[in-house]
């Protein structure tokens, strides 16, 4: 029986050599050890779970049983030691990445921060803006209307009956029989008549929209609408008012012009022209050699439209305008194309 378990058990003075001579290896391999990466894979190969300690251990059981919490104590102490080495490179090893990165990366607190570019106003916006306050500077108030309108305002008691020929001016874009995206700003006369007894005076910038597009024309562009009623109102009050506007928006001396036309909403009606503010009136490409531009369409407001609103075309009278503010900016600013009014490029936009 002695000799059987002479041979069947494994000396516990052979095992604790084996653990001397691991944790002189380990301790020798540590030391040259100097990343993260490193260390995880020196963690593994001693202590993980196919690890070479992991591996000694297995073998306690085939101990002398009296020898086995002898030898226990010497894995632990190992383990335990192993572990704290582990802790301490793992300090340096982060210490020293540190103590490189303050070294190449310095930073230069005197460096300006980085600002965010602050943006331009649109130059859309801008027109708008600037013919706002001409018109506040006479005495009118703005006003706003919804851009889904219906019939009723965009065109019924525009005076442009259902079926009237008329309604084909403007390519409409209909949501149902009764409701549309607005494709002037007139409807604001209307709403805003119903509103307010005269006198008044009004202007009503916004969005509108029509079914057309090339580079003249977009499916979503900007008018402003203005109009003025009061008792004893004529055309020459239009004329003047016009006229102002024009020195003040395109300079002192440009020329203003009007042609008879026709609008289903005001009688008479007017196209407003001015010289040409490429060639001064000379004739140019821009103008098509006639030395004038066409700018807005005006006239005296229809006894008809009195009427939807419930004024008394005996006694009062008025005239109204629009114009196309995208024109303008272009005209402004000599702008060729009116598609770059839209397409939100920053090297056009950061211009204004
Ligand atoms: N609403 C017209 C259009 O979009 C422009 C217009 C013409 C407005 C004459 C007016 C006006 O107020 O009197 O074509």
């Amino acid at each position: 029986m002695p000799v059987i378990s002479f041979l069947f058990f494994i000396k516990g003075s052979l095992m604790k050599e084996q653990l001397d001579a691991l944790l002189h290896e380990a301790g020798s391999e540590l030391a040259g050890i100097s990343s993260e990466e490193a260390l995880q894979e020196f963690k593994v190969k001693y202590l993980g779970k196919k690890g070479a300690l992991t591996v000694i251990m297995k073998g306690i059981g085939a101990l002398k049983p009296e020898e086995r919490p002898v030898i226990g104590q010497v894995v632990n102490a190992v383990r335990d030691q192993l572990e704290e080495w582990i802790e301490r490179a793992l300090v340096t090893i982060r210490a020293a990445r540190k103590a490189e990165r303050l070294q190449s990366e310095r930073i230069d607190v005197t460096l300006p921060g980085r600002r965010k570019p602050i943006g331009t106003r649109h130059p859309i916006s801008l027109v708008i803006e600037e013919i706002t306050d001409i018109f506040a500077g006479l005495g009118f108030q703005v006003a706003e209307g919804p851009e889904i309108e219906l019939d009723y305002y965009n065109f019924e008691a525009l005076n442009f009956p259902k079926d009237h020929p008329a309604r084909d001016m403007q390519d409409t874009f209909f949501i149902d029989d009764n409701l549309l995206l607005r494709t002037h700003t007139s409807p604001v006369q209307v709403r805003s008549m119903l509103k307010h007894a005269p006198p008044v005076r009004i202007i009503s910038p916004g969005t509108v929209y029509r079914c057309d597009s090339d580079a003249t024309h977009s499916p979503m562009f900007h008018q402003i609408e203005g109009f003025m009623v009061d008792k004893g109102i004529t055309f020459g009050d239009l004329k003047g008012i016009l006229t102002i506007f024009v020195n003040q928006c395109f300079g002192k001396d440009t020329g203003v012009r009007l042609r008879p036309s026709f609008f289903p909403f005001t009688e008479p009606s007017a196209e407003v022209d001015i010289a040409c503010v490429i060639c001064k009136g000379k004739g140019c490409r821009v103008c098509k050699n006639s030395g004038w531009l066409e700018i807005l369409g005006a006239g005296m407001v229809d006894p008809e439209v009195f009427r939807h609103v419930h004024y008394d075309p005996e006694s009062v009278s008025g005239f109204a305008f629009g114009m196309g503010i995208e024109r303008i900016a272009m005209l402004k600013y000599g702008i060729s194309d009116m598609r770059l009014l839209f397409e939100n490029d920053l090297r056009f936009l950061s211009q204004f």
